[in-house]
């Protein structure tokens, strides 16, 4: 696939967009820095700004495209929209909200203006109002799927939730398929060894992304499932691996952290509480990055 793909620069971009690269894709990167891979295409431009959206949804990727004499350029196969501010505490709140909300409208609008058919964006684990809440908030119910309320009271996990409400509005209008990662907390390949120890000396410190992660690698595939996947319509989908980030069995885990909720169906010893069984069933996923090929949980 031809794909434009915001936000490749960054700590999930420079790897998803280098998996897809590896897997036969190939991408247009739009950001505000380069990202360093010889292999990628650039453009710096500003997701906020509609005009920019429009025109770079419509451009040539390269020189080499100029050869066809098509006489102008096609159109992308497929866009996967990673550019936001992250988190919050990165700038103010009301600019991480203008910039994410903004940002996913313009991009939602210019693709499927534009006939583009197949949207993934990144949405956020927050979205489920437990990471940035004021204070201590459990899961309504364990293990956390995607038919948990998203009720968050941040600036950031709103923003996303309103991007779901945008992209599920967007989907109905167009028929476009667009699908949102629910992503959780991405964990990039040397960060085994330097945050795990930490997890497991202090599983609390895990306590806000419900103990979980995503290998950004394997977050990878999770995109590329999405771009082979056609016909869902508006889909949402938690992206995460199998098991929890800490060493802790979830009868521990339970004991300690949860235990007034409810927990509605048999858990596996370590499996993921921030549950990925719907993108494992429905899509396919197989983690390929389990954390116990990088790190040894102390001995107990
Ligand atoms: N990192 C995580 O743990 C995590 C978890 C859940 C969801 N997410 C979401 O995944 C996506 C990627 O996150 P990340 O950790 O790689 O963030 P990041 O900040 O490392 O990367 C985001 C990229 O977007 C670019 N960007 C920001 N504003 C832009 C703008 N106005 N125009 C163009 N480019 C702009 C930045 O330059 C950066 O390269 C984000 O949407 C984030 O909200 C991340």
């Amino acid at each position: 696939m031809r794909i434009l793909f915001t936000g490749g620069s960054g700590k999930a971009g420079r790897h998803v967009v280098p998996y897809l690269l590896d897997h036969g894709h190939q991408v247009l990167n739009i950001d505000r820095v380069p990202l360093d891979d010889p292999r990628v295409d650039h453009l710096d431009a500003d997701v906020t700004d509609p005009g920019q959206m429009f025109d770079a949804f419509s451009t040539y990727a390269n020189m080499g495209e100029l050869d066809r004499g098509e006489g102008g350029p096609r159109p992308f196969d497929a866009v996967v929209h990673f550019a936001a501010i992250p988190r919050n505490f990165v700038t103010t709140d009301a600019e991480t909200y203008r910039i994410n909300t903004l940002g996913t409208y313009n991009v939602l609008n210019a693709a499927t203006k534009l006939g583009i058919k197949k949207i993934v964006f990144a949405s956020s684990e927050t979205t489920y109002g437990i990471c940035f809440a004021d204070g201590v908030a459990k899961p309504d119910f364990l293990p956390v799927e995607e038919d948990h309320p998203t009720e968050p009271a941040d600036s950031y996990a709103t923003s996303k939730v309103c991007n779901e409400a945008t992209a599920k509005a967007f989907a109905k209008r167009t028929g476009a398929d667009i699908y949102g990662l629910r992503i959780g907390n991405v964990i990039e390949p040397h960060e085994y060894a330097t945050d795990f120890p930490h997890f497991f000396e202090q599983p609390e410190v895990r306590r806000r992304n419900v103990f979980c992660y995503i290998d950004a690698r394997d977050l990878g595939q999770i995109v590329d499932l999405c771009l082979a996947t056609d016909g869902r319509g508006y889909d949402v989908f938690n992206a995460g691996n199998d098991h929890n980030s800490v060493h802790l069995t979830n009868a521990e885990l339970i004991e300690r952290f949860y235990p007034d909720v409810e927990v509605r169906r048999e858990l596996g010893e370590h499996e993921a509480l921030y549950s990925n069984r719907k993108i494992r069933e429905e899509l396919g996923f197989k983690e390929n990055h389990p954390w116990h090929q990088y790190v040894s949980a102390p001995k107990r």
